[in-house]
C-alpha cells in the first residue's frame, strides 16, 4: 500500500475534517481484493485452463466474456499472478504478459505493449511507430523461440480493437491466434477478454474458431452477492459503523437491478462516501447514495458533451434554445448562434445528419411528426438537464459568452 505523504496527509484531513474514510484507495478501481466473492466456479475455469503451462504443455487459446463489472479483469489477474508467483524460479520459462486494448486501440501499440513485457525495452529493439505490424510481430517470435518461453498474452478488452475488422488488422490478428503453430521453440497462448457481446458476432470466423478454442462466461451478480462484495470493501474502506445500512441496501440495488456492475456500486461507495464526508455528515446515508448515483450521471453527460467538436456543440445549443422545435426552426435558431460566435454556418443538409447523430448517443430525442398533407418533420428535445448543457459548455471559449 501507499503511505501519504506527511502534508498531504495533514491537508486532506483538515479538508475534510473529519474522515469517514479509513483507506479510500480499496475504493480506487486499481484495487486488488484479497478476498474475491462469488467466483469460485470462474477462478477455477480460468486456473484449469492454464494448468497446462505447469505441466510443459501449451494451454488452448480462451475467450471469456461477461458484462461489465462482473470480475472478468480481476479474476484473470488474481490467476496470472498465483501463476506467476510459483514459477518464479522455476527452470521453465514462463511468461503472462496483459495489455488493455482500451489503452491501446491499434494492434501495433498492443503489440509494442507485450513487447516491452518480453525485454524489448529500447526504441532501437521496438521502436513505437514506424515498423510494419508484421515486423513487430515477428521480433516478439523471436524474442519467445531465443529463449524457449511459454507465454500467455492476455488481451483485456480485445472489443476495442478496430482493427479486428479490417482487412490487414484481421490477417495479423489471426497470425496472433495462429502464432504458436509457427513457433519452433516455446509456446503462445492467446487469452481475450471482452465485455460486448455481439463483438463475437462481428469476428470473422476464422479468428473467432481458433481465439474461442475455449470459452468461459461470467455471469451476472445478483443484487444480494454485490451486497456481499460491497460489504467485504465497506469494512476496508471506512471507519467502523459509519455506513447506514439502508444505503448499502440501495446502493446494492441501484447496482444490481442492470446487471449487477460490482465497479459501478464500489464507484457509487466510493462518490456516496465524499458527498458525505463533503457535508460533514456523520454517516453514508440513503441520501448521499442517491446523490453520487446522480453526479455520476451526470459526468458522464459532460465528458460526452465536451467531447463534441464546435459545430456539434451550437446544435445542441439550438435545440437547447428552440427545445422541442422542427428541424427547420432549430437550423434557425443554429444560425443564429453561428452568426453571434461568428463561425462560419453549415448546411441544413450536414446540420440535419449531425441531428441524428447526436440522437443516437440519447443527449437528444427526435420524434416525427406527421402533418397530413404537408408530409411528415421531426422535431428535437434535449434530454439532459440544460444546466448540465450550461457548465459543461461554459469551458469552451467561443461558446462562453453565449451562457
Ligand atoms: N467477486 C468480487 N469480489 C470483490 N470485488 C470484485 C468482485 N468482482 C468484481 N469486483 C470489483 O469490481 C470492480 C470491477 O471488476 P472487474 O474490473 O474485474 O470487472 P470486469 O468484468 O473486468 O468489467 P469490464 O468488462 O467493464 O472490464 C473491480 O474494482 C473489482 O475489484
Ligand atoms: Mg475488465
Amino acid at each position: 500500500m501507499m503511505t501519504k505523504d506527511p502534508i498531504d496527509k495533514l491537508l486532506d484531513d483538515a479538508a475534510s475534517g473529519k474522515s469517514l474514510f479509513k483507506n479510500r484507495e480499496v475504493l480506487h478501481f486499481t484495487f486488488m481484493p484479497d478476498i474475491v466473492l462469488h467466483r469460485d466456479d470462474e477462478q477455477k475455469k480460468v486456473t484449469q485452463s492454464l494448468i497446462p503451462l505447469l505441466k510443459k504443455s501449451r494451454p488452448s487459446n480462451l475467450l471469456i466474456y461477461g458484462k461489465p463489472g462482473t470480475g472478468k479483469t480481476l479474476v484473470v489477474k488474481k490467476v496470472l499472478n498465483k501463476i506467476q508467483e510459483r514459477v518464479k524460479d522455476g527452470s521453465f520459462p514462463i511468461q503472462l504478459l496483459y495489455a488493455n486494448a482500451k489503452e491501446e486501440t491499434t494492434l501495433y501499440g498492443l503489440l509494442v505493449k507485450f513487447g516491452r513485457q518480453l525485454g524489448l525495452v529500447s526504441q532501437k529493439e521496438l521502436p513505437t511507430t514506424g515498423l510494419s505490424i508484421s515486423e513487430v510481430f515477428n521480433r516478439l517470435m523471436t524474442v519467445i523461440e531465443k529463449n524457449t518461453l511459454n507465454t500467455v498474452f492476455v488481451v483485456d478488452e480485445i472489443d476495442y480493437l478496430a482493427e479486428l475488422v479490417s482487412k490487414t488488422g484481421k490477417d495479423v490478428f489471426y497470425s496472433l491466434t495462429r502464432a504458436n503453430e509457427r513457433l519452433k521453440k516455446g509456446s503462445l497462448t492467446l487469452i481475450g477478454i471482452s465485455n460486448d457481446l455481439t463483438f463475437k458476432e462481428r469476428l470473422d470466423p476464422r479468428v473467432l474458431s481458433s481465439l474461442s478454442e475455449e470459452e468461459i462466461v461470467f455471469t451476472n451478480y445478483t443484487v444480494n452477492q454485490i451486497k456481499e462484495i460491497l460489504t467485504e470493501r465497506i469494512k476496508q474502506a471506512f471507519i467502523p459503523n459509519v455506513l447506514d445500512p439502508a444505503a448499502l441496501n440501495l446502493c446494492a440495488a441501484m447496482s444490481g437491478q442492470e446487471h449487477g456492475d460490482a465497479r459501478r456500486a464500489i464507484d457509487l461507495l466510493r462518490v456516496a462516501g465524499e458527498i458525505a464526508e463533503r457535508e460533514q455528515a456523520d454517516m453514508v446515508r440513503e441520501d448521499h447514495i442517491r446523490g453520487a448515483s446522480l453526479k455520476m450521471e451526470e459526468d458522464k453527460e459532460t465528458t460526452a458533451l465536451n467531447s463534441y467538436p464546435l459545430h456539434e456543440k451550437l446544435l445542441i445549443l439550438a435545440v437547447m434554445k428552440a427545445n422541442g422545435s422542427t428541424t427547420g426552426e432549430i437550423y434557425q435558431s443554429y444560425k443564429n448562434l453561428c452568426k453571434t460566435t461568428r463561425q462560419k454556418e453549415l448546411t441544413q443538409r450536414r446540420v440535419t445528419q449531425m441531428l441524428s447523430e447526436i440522437e443516437m448517443t440519447g443527449l437528444i430525442s427526435g420524434k416525427i411528426i406527421h402533418q397530413g398533407m404537408h408530409g411528415r418533420t421531426k422535431k428535437f428535445a434535449l434530454t439532459l438537464n440544460p444546466e448540465t448543457v450550461k457548465k459543461a459548455f461554459k469551458e469552451d471559449l467561443v461558446l462562453e459568452d453565449l451562457l
